[in-house]
């Protein structure tokens, strides 16, 4: 049986992607390793937890013996990596935290990896998740390539960059199998409101207002979060070792534009009229180095491997304010705690 180590598994996007291997791979036994930070939640997990090829460790990857021990223990045939601090704002606000999670955290992962594959690598794959932000900001046109260098401008982005950078290393100095994709904004249930889509939605339902950075020009390419757990299983299982592949939908929308369609999607199926909440947009103070525009061309990862995205945007958005309807009681179990603390401190003096 296959062990496959995926960090992160109890936050948005890992989440996905354990469920999708847990069900899809019987004879693969999936890890979760999680700090279970504030975006960490095993509620997102329910479904599988109880499945006899997942199991749930708790654990911080920035502890280097910790993860040593537990590679030693376990001695995983594979890592897929997506625990990190993920949330650009807070990386302005604190970045200490993204430079340990996300660069020395990683770098603890190679180590261990490292060690206890010792050379031995046939059958063995190191899957970095990583983001289009490491490239920095277009403008009005072009893509993001795979080859496209690197210029990230936030704490986040360039924590990210950082790791992808260190990855690489390791694979041109130790020989590690290690692969990279580099993914647009994704949506979809289970995530953090705390980002663009969720935090909207949740405020569009509670009338709050609704703090559009700048003038809302700012334009992101927008990815459903199981299309993205779709292209880390085909990218795992077809790219080869040190190979980089670009994800990404040509889904790019102007923020108030995804912000007018986000209030006509809720106040619909709240029974609203059209409208009701467009007095809730508030413009606020912008984001310090805001990106203008990120736009993905992943012409390589559909072309080589097969992947393309599953949904239209329209019915993702959907299913997405679906989810956040009927699923009340996640929202409030997240946004207790430090959440109003978060929210006041985050959007008190804009
Ligand atoms: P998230 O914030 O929802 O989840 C992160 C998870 O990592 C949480 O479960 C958290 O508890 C865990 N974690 C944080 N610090 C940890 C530590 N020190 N040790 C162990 N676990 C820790 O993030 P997400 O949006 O699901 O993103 C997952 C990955 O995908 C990240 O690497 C992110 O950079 C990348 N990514 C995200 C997006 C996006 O739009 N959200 C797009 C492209 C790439
Ligand atoms: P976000 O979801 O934080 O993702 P990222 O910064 O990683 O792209 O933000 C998406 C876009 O929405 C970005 O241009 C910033 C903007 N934004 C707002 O205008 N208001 C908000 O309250 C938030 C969280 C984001």
């Amino acid at each position: 049986m296959k062990k496959i180590l995926i960090t992160g598994a109890a936050g948005f996007i890992g989440s996905h992607v354990a469920r999708l291997f847990v069900n899809k791979y019987p004879d693969y036994h999936i890890y979760n390793l999680d700090k279970l930070t504030y975006a960490g939640n095993l509620e997102n997990l329910k479904d599988i937890e109880h499945k006899p090829n997942y199991t749930f460790i708790k654990g911080d990857i920035v502890d280097g013996n910790f993860m040593l021990e537990l590679f030693k223990q376990h001695r995983f045939d594979a890592v897929i990596h997506l625990a990190a601090e993920s949330h650009v704002d807070r990386s302005i606000d604190k970045p200490m935290e993204f430079i340990m999670t996300n660069i020395v955290g990683t770098v603890n992962l190679l180590n261990a990896a490292k060690a206890v594959w010792d050379g031995q690598y046939k059958g063995k794959r190191f899957y970095h998740v990583s983001t289009d932000e490491v490239y920095g900001s277009l403008g009005e046109e072009g893509y993001f390539y795979e080859d496209t260098a690197y210029d990230p401008h936030s704490p986040y982005s360039a924590s990210k960059a950082s790791s992808d950078h260190l990855v690489r290393a390791y694979h041109d100095t130790y020989g590690l199998p290690v692969i990279i994709s580099n993914c647009s904004n994704n949506y979809g249930p289970n995530q953090f409101p705390e980002k663009l889509i969720p935090l909207f939605i949740n405020n569009i339902c509670n009338n709050k207002p609704l703090p559009v950075y700048g003038k809302g020009e700012n334009v992101r390419d927008w990815l459903y979060v199981v299309d993205h757990a779709q292209a880390i299983d085909v990218i795992f299982h077809g790219g080869e070792n040190g190979e980089t592949f670009n994800i990404g939908g040509h889904n790019e929308w102007k923020n108030i534009d995804l912000i007018r369609v986000l209030i006509r999607v809720v106040d619909r199926k709240l029974g609203r009229a059209p409208g009701t909440s467009d007095k809730l947009i508030t413009f606020v103070t912008d984001r310090a180095g805001h990106d203008l525009r990120y736009a993905i061309d992943s012409t390589k990862l559909q072309q080589k491997l097969g992947w393309k995205p599953s949904l239209q945007f329209e019915k993702g958005i959907e299913l997405t304010v679906d989810w956040y309807l009927n699923n009340q009681e996640w929202l409030e179990s997240v946004t207790s705690g430090n959440y109003q603390k978060y929210y006041e401190e985050m959007y008190g003096n804009r």
